[in-house]
Order: structure tokens, then C-alpha cells, then sequence
């Protein structure tokens, strides 16, 4: 796991879109994972000024959501299936029919999260997964004590999750208590996983899937096992780490031999 500790949100989104082009750069069908919710958010306005600008085509990739709210109306403006519509598909250009959100209103939820499953691995695999993490430590919707080897399913969603997304909802009773996401296994076939995190609120999160133990109540924490995962970090969600000088010195080395190469 590489940890980035830079100064602000502007700097996790242009430094994360520099690691998700440099791993999707040259494959004939980028395979991208994507994330909801806030943290991603400048990251991905980075990469729809790379796309307007031409510096990369995402027209031709394939998008897998981790996740979706379950009994959420689908017209509603917070299913995830609008949000990443609205935040990823038209901002960076991407095909719609080339983007998948696991589908929340299958009659048969567990037939249509083994579909998705099965649709990842016909494409080939996810090459970038963009990740954030929730301040309990879950992955996509993976609460604690989600099994490390977990695919697409339905999950109920704990309270704190709930609580911390009634700012999308006009109230905590609308937000939809189940959700079907992308499992701890499915994640960790990601060949890289890109997360970003800002803000003192993911602080101790942050120290806790870097620093911590691997363990179920930290389904994070599983990613100190991903073979290239890179977590990107402002100074806040930073601020917990014992190591964080260590990191940032790490960092700079690596820059330094990269401008030498
Ligand atoms: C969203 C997702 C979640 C969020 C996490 C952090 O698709 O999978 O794991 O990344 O809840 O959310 P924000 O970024 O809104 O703090």
C-alpha cells in the first residue's frame, strides 16, 4: 500500500487522475470501477478536464459502479445509477451502454449481483478501481465484519452509514436502509485500486485501514493485501498517522528518482 499525503482536495483529485491515466494509458478497453459519494468528486472533475482537453479518451472504456442503494426509486436523483450519470458518465465523456450500476431493483437481487459479477469478469477484470471510505471503515457498502472473500451481494447498511448520507436525502427515514455492492473479493481483483480521502472526519479511518490491524471490523484494512493499491490523502484525513512523516518522505524520494529517470 502507498500512502500520498498532499495539502488539499484539489491536490488528492489532480495526483489521483495522474495514477488512474497512467494504469488505464495504452489498454485497448480500459476497464475503470467507480465510485460514488463525495471523496472522488475532484478526481473526477480532473479527469473530465483531461477528457475536454483531449489528454485522454474515455469514450471507448467500461465502468463498473461498486455500489447501489436497494428499494430506492430509480428515477430518484441519489440512486447511484443517476449520480454516476451525472457525476462520471457525462463529464468525462464516457459511452452510457459502456457503464454498469449493480441494478438495486431486480426482482431477484442475488441473481442480478452474481450477473454483475459474472459481467466484471467477461470484460476482463476491473484495471483501476477508484475507491473511498466511509468513516467506519467500509469499501463500497462492505460494513464491518463483511467476509474478506465476499462478491456482489446485498447488504444492510449500519447506521452510521445511513446517518452519514442523510445529507444527500431531505431526511435520515428516506435513505435506503439495504444496498447491493461489489464484495471484499471482488475489490481486491481490481489490478489497481486508487483511493482518495479528505477531510479530519476520515482521520481515524485512514490511520486505521493504513496503520491497523487487518480485520474484519475494518473492512479496509483488507487492501493493506491489494497487490497495488495507492492511497491519496490530504493533510487532514493524514493528520492520524504515525507514519506520516515516513510517507511523505517516501513520497518525495520517489519523486525526486522519477525526475532524474
Ligand atoms: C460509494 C462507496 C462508499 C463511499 C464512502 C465514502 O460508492 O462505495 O464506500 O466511498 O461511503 O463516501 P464519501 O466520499 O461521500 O465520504
Amino acid at each position: 500500500m502507498e500512502v500520498i499525503i498532499v495539502d488539499n482536495a484539489e491536490q488528492v483529485g489532480r495526483i489521483a487522475a495522474d495514477k488512474v491515466i497512467e494504469n488505464l494509458d495504452g489498454l485497448v478497453t480500459p476497464v475503470l470501477g467507480l465510485a460514488t459519494g463525495s471523496s472522488p468528486l475532484s478526481l473526477y472533475a480532473e479527469l473530465a478536464r483531461r477528457s475536454k482537453e483531449g489528454l485522454f479518451d474515455f469514450s471507448h472504456a467500461l465502468g463498473f459502479a461498486l455500489d447501489e442503494y436497494v428499494g430506492i426509486d430509480p428515477e430518484h436523483p441519489e440512486s447511484y445509477r443517476n449520480v454516476i450519470h451525472r457525476t462520471v458518465v457525462e463529464p468525462l465523456g464516457m459511452d452510457p451502454n459502456r457503464v454498469r450500476v449493480p441494478n438495486g431493483f431486480a426482482d431477484d437481487l442475488q441473481a442480478a449481483a452474481d450477473e454483475y459479477d459474472e459481467a466484471i469478469e467477461a470484460a476482463g477484470g476491473v484495471d483501476v478501481q477508484i475507491l473511498g471510505i466511509g468513516s467506519n471503515g467500509h469499501i463500497g457498502f462492505n460494513e464491518p465484519f463483511s467476509s474478506f472473500s465476499s462478491r456482489t451481494r446485498v447488504e444492510i447498511l449500519t447506521a452510521q452509514t445511513r446517518e452519514d448520507n442523510a445529507r444527500f436525502f431531505n431526511s435520515l427515514d428516506e435513505v435506503p436502509t439495504h444496498c447491493m455492492t461489489q464484495g471484499l473479493g471482488t475489490i481486491m481483483d481490481s489490478r489497481v485500486a486508487v483511493m482518495v480521502v479528505t477531510g479530519e472526519h476520515k482521520a481515524d479511518a485512514v490511520a486505521a485501514m493504513v496503520e491497523g490491524p487487518v480485520s474484519q471490523v475494518m473492512p479496509a484494512s483488507i487492501l493493506q493485501f491489494h497487490p497495488n493499491c495507492i492511497v491519496i490523502v490530504d493533510d487532514a484525513a493524514a493528520s492520524k498517522l504515525k507514519y506520516a512523516d515516513q510517507f511523505r518522505a517516501e513520497y518525495e524520494l520517489k519523486q525526486q528518482l522519477e525526475a532524474k529517470a
